[in-house]
């Protein structure tokens, strides 16, 4: 039977570049994805940038763009970091798109139409100067219980007290440092503990395979929890300002939580890809489509995938996804290596250092299985595994035969019945293929690999035993036969090899192939014939050690191109920046070109500044030094690069710097004469 398939990966968010992470996971999806074409199903491998949330949106405030122009900077950067670890995916889309909008509005009204939407005023720690409503981490203030300062909203780290951010002491917004205050506005809610809900979600997670055991097991802790941990109502709704999908239907202005349209995004970059191919949306996403759809996730995100995202789609018509595949973090030696070396392993940086993406690849296939397991980068594991497993056993093969058949027989392979027979003998050939096959379906590919390289191991026995540099000096025709089925089964069984790690190693299978010259190579259990070789060419080159060194050093280290002077003791202190930290300030001359009283401030000057670029409006804290009239015309220096404040008074485009010690006074930065406004201080 053919399958057809909808596979996807947890929507990164757009406010950075890809992690280690997340390639651990496309790499491990794509893995499964090539092994499924290669047993012939029809596979449609989606995925999509999480673009929206406050997050974001300040994210974008902080850089001086737009939300839109922010989101469309990280899109731009995807394609060389799935391109560089032949990350196949079908379509990449986003959840800031016309097709999320219309799919998440047309899901949301659903709901409210099933009864399970209702909406609650509810109150909420408010940034009066922001204007914003404040979730729990953009609060700070001193634990109730302990009194330890700049702790979070949500729990304390110095004594483990967890506690609502309106028990905080001396509250303060992270965003601008404003003393919050409650306020209460209406929020929509989705009914989660319905009864029905709950009736069918029981049902759902408990269907025999659908789930990993220890993933439906969490999900069932959260369906029968007791007390507070009772599945609890889902709050969808934001208030403005947000970066998001309007709610529909009603007149206040308000958005739906990103996490209502995140996986609704799977839907919108699978009918985007669906409508440019002409292909029915609908089969994928309709009960009785005769799809199946399939997500890969990682496990801080079980809750969303097995409760909310179900829910939703059950009752709104949709379809439910027929599997959802957990994995664990991957760590870099044991993530020791992130406080001594850095910040783990950067997937660009790894590129740029010329290391071979199916190293990669290769190792992560080789320490992954199905359960829910952390798994660890150890650099020398990796050295190990890539040099002594991959080229030494596996490529080693063709390249120990190669020379000879192309040598002494022109590159013809014997064509004995035996060559073939020999071939399926050599260590289980026969038998671990259906092994491999089913340890690709299971998602256990440290098995797969195991089993591939048991085979190999196998065969390089063979070959030392059979010693055809011996056979070769001996040329006698008894002889010369040997030495052709010797190395020709050895060419055969890395045939099968090839086969069974295409789906970890397409660019290295494809060379491969073509050293075979049999076409590309789908899933069988006894593959046709070979008649003759190319000449070989080299296949894969072994991990170098000071490629590893590099990867792993410090980036500011890796930047330098000439030996650094030691630090001195007082920059090796404490609060000490780098030339790099300083140069991101973009510190200009400015000039004033009108400076007024703000009406309501007792403590702000409004400056009109020219920036030698236009105009900008600044708030600056000095009105108690300065006659505005006595500041007009003067130069000073400003921060040009701060991104814009919202002030009770008006938004505030920079900063101007002055001087201020332990008593009164107050002093505004002057340039020596001569200086032009938008000249660089540095
Ligand atoms: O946790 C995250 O990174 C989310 N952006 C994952 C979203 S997955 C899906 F729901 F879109
Ligand atoms: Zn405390």
């Amino acid at each position: 039977m053919r399958r057809r398939l909808f596979v996807t990966t947890a929507l990164p968010y757009a406010n950075g570049p890809f992690h280690i992470g997340h390639i651990m996971e496309y790499i491990q999806a794509d893995i499964w994805v090539r092994f499924q074409r290669m047993q012939g199903h029809e596979v449609h491998f989606i995925g999509a940038d999480d673009a929206h949330g406050a997050p974001i949106m300040l994210a974008a405030e902080k850089a001086g763009k737009s939300p839109e122009q922010f989101i469309a900077e990280i899109a731009k950067g995807r394609k060389q970091y799935l391109d560089g670890f032949h990350i196949a995916f079908d379509n990449w889309h986003s959840t800031h798109s016309k097709e999320n909008t219309e799919l998440s509005q047309d899901i949301y009204r659903k709901l409210d139409k099933a009864g399970l939407v209702y909406k609650e005023p509810i109150a909420q720690l408010f940034d009066p100067v922001k204007g914003m409503f404040l979730a729990d981490r953009y609060i700070k203030g001193e634990c109730p219980n302990c009194g330890a300062k700049d702790q979070y909203g949500d729990a304390c780290e110095n004594c483990g007290t967890v506690y609502s951010p309106t028990k905080l002491k001396n509250p303060y917004s992270t965003l601008s440092g404003a003393k919050p205050v409650l306020k209460s506005s209406e929020h929509y809610f989705f009914k989660l503990s319905d009864t029905k809900c709950k009736e069918f979600l029981r049902e759902w997670t408990n269907e025999s395979g659908r789930l990993q055991p220890q993933v439906a097991n969490k999900a069932k802790e959260w369906l029968e929890g007791k007390g507070d941990k009772t599945l609890a109502d889902w709050d969808i709704s934001r208030d403005p300002p947000y970066f998001g999908i309007r709610i529909p239907g009603i007149k206040e202005e308000k958005y739906l939580y990103v996490w209502l349209d995140a996986p609704i995004g799977y839907f919108a970059s699978l009918k985007n890809y669906c409508d440019r191919r002409r292909i029915a949306f609908d089969a994928f996403v309709k009960p009785g489509g005769g799809t199946e759809m399939i997500h890969f996730i990682g496990k801080d995100i079980i809750y969303f995938h097995t409760l909310f995202w179900p829910a939703m789609l059950q009752y709104s018509g949709y379809k439910t996804p027929d599997h959802v595949y957990v994995h664990g973090f991957i760590t870099v030696s044991g993530d020791k290596m992130s406080k001594s070396r850095g910040t783990g392993i950067d997937p660009l940086r790894y590129l740029e250092l010329g290391m071979n993406p199916e190293w990669l690849r290769y190792y992560i296939a080789a320490k992954l299985n199905a359960n829910v397991e952390d798994i660890d980068f150890d650099p020398e594991d990796f050295l190990a595994r890539v040099n002594s497993d991959l080229v030494g056993k596996y490529v080693n093969i063709a390249s120990r035969a190669a020379g000879f058949i192309s040598r002494h027989f022109n590159g013809e392979l014997h064509q004995s019945p035996d060559v073939q027979r020999l071939a399926q003998a050599f260590g289980q050939t026969r038998d671990n293929g259906p092994l491999i096959r089913d340890a690709y379906e299971a998602r256990e590919f440290g098995k797969a690999i195991r089993l591939a390289m048991q085979v190999a191991d196998t065969i390089n026995r063979y070959f030392d035993a059979a010693k055809p540099w011996e056979l070769a000096k001996k040329d006698s025709r008894e002889n010369r036969e040997e030495l052709h089925k010797a190395c020709s089964a050895c060419v055969r069984a890395f045939q099968y090899l090839t086969m069974w790690l295409k789906p970890v190693l397409p660019e290295l299978a494809g060379k491969a192939e073509t050293f075979l010259g049999c076409g590309s190579l789908s899933w069988t259990d006894a593959l046709p014939d070979l008649q003759r070789i190319e000449t070989y060419q080299h296949l894969m080159h072994r991990v170098d050690e000071k490629q590893l060194d590099a990867l792993f050093e410090p980036p500011e280290k890796s930047a330098m191109t000439t030996p650094s002077p030691q630090p001195s003791p007082a920059a090796a202190g404490e609060g000490v920046i780098s030339i790099d930290d300083f140069n991101k300030l973009d510190l200009r001359i400015a000039k004033i070109v009108k400076a007024e009283h703000v009406d309501g401030a007792d403590k702000l000057l409004k400056l009109t500044l020219d920036t030698g670029n236009g105009t900008r409006t600044v708030f600056a804290g000095i009105k108690s030094a300065y006659d505005p009239a006595k500041l007009e015309g003067r130069l000073t220096v400003m921060v040009a690069n701060l991104a814009s404040r919202k002030m009770k008074f008006g938004v505030s485009e920079g900063m101007v710097l002055a001087a201020s010690g332990d008593g009164p006074g107050l002093f505004l930065l002057s340039p020596d004469s001569g200086a032009q406004p938008g000249m660089k201080v540095k």
